[in-house]
């Protein structure tokens, strides 16, 4: 019927306009924001619709047919992307969701030991398997285990030759051991003879940090006392120990010298057939005789009983035997140096 107000190019325009706005929404959040302002109360078809009730009779039918069609058609619209935009979202929020289950796991490092602990452990592991102890004594030592019961007189220039920390007051005469030697008098003291004990410790002395120098650093001392043991014995002991540590290939070579300690003493050198740069001779730590005056300090009678003492750096083994160049590497704790020495995380 021509004349009547409603007509397609009155409503096209606004369900045009509609649709486009339907369309345009990125997300269920503001498809459902658009709702009043596409099929709602306050929509553009809402009040064309609402001007119904005012026209002329002859055009009602027409009209409302019109509008009615052109409201389920938006209905419609904005059903169908809400279904589309709900399956986009679900989509996503597979996707963000998803796990990958042939990814590699990360593994969580919990640590493992230093190679210093794992070389003591293997030094103990040598020992133990001859019949020795384990010994161990404070690091915080009295002077007089780590000096004067050791044959160090009170001026000895022997005393001088170790840096030591004393610790405050002076008067207490207490020091951070300098050495592992003093767990020898303590092993004779505590112990019932004979006498074979390894000990594994830190020691102290005022060096300041370099490539080859730590004021922290760890021995191993070992003690043997037992009726008729003699310097064959001492050597006997220290190349098996050498064979297990270097290769079979490996000898020993003792130098005269000089501890307080023991008599004879010797510079024990060390044939290390492996070594960085080809096999040679390293200098591995001092042993000896035990001085009788040591065996005195501890109530042991020298004519009745005799032994042999030894003592050598952990770090400079770990050192030379494993081409460590540098202390530093030992002390920093980082990881992939461990690593290297087959420690498991
Ligand atoms: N205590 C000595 C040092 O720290 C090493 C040592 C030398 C230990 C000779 C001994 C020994 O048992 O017999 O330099």
């Amino acid at each position: 019927m021509s004349g009547n107000p409603i007509n397609p190019s009155v409503v096209d325009p606004v369900v045009e306009a509609a649709l486009a706005a339907i369309a345009a929404t990125l997300d269920i959040a503001s498809l459902r924001a658009a709702r009043g302002a596409t099929v709602g109360e306050q929509s553009e078809i809402s009040k064309l619709n609402a001007t119904l009730k005012n026209m002329p009779n002859e055009f009602k039918a027409e009209a409302g047919a019109l509008i009615g069609a052109a409201r389920g058609r938006l209905n419609q619209a904005f059903a169908a992307r809400e279904a589309e935009l709900a399956a986009v979202e679900e989509q996503a929020k597979l996707v963000a969701e998803a796990v990958d289950v042939t990814a590699a796991p990360t593994k969580l490092a919990i640590g493992g030991r230093h190679p210093l602990s794992l070389l003591m452990d293997q030094i103990s592991d040598v020992f133990v398997g001859m019949g020795w102890e384990i010994a161990e004594g404070p690091e915080v030592e009295s002077e007089w285990f780590n000096f004067d019961a050791l044959n160090f007189d009170a001026d000895h220039p022997a005393r001088a030759m170790q840096d030591t920390f004393f610790v405050d007051p002076v008067e207490s005469h207490l020091v951070l051991r300098t050495h592992t030697s003093p767990v020898q008098v303590r092993s004779l003291l505590e112990r019932e003879l004979p006498v074979y004990v390894l000990c594994p410790g830190r020691v102290f002395r005022t060096d300041e940090l370099d490539a080859t120098h730590t004021p922290v650093f760890h021995q191993v001392e070992g003690l043997a006392i037992d009726k008729g043991l003699t310097m064959a014995d001492l050597r006997g002991t220290l190349e098996h120990f050498a064979r297990i540590m270097f290769g079979p290939e490996a000898q020993i070579r003792l130098r005269p010298s000089f501890f307080p300690f023991t008599e004879p003493s010797a510079e024990l050198d060390v044939w290390h057939p492996n070594a960085k740069g080809g096999a040679r001779w390293v200098e591995w730590g001092g042993c000896g005789m035990v001085n009788p005056n040591v065996l005195k300090a501890a109530g042991i009678d020298p004519e009745v009983y005799q032994g042999f003492a030894f003592g050598m750096g952990i770090e400079r083994t770990l050192m030379f035997r494993n081409g460590v160049l540098d202390m530093h590497d030992m002390v920093e704790s980082d990881i992939r140096f461990s690593q290297q020495f087959g420690v498991s995380l």
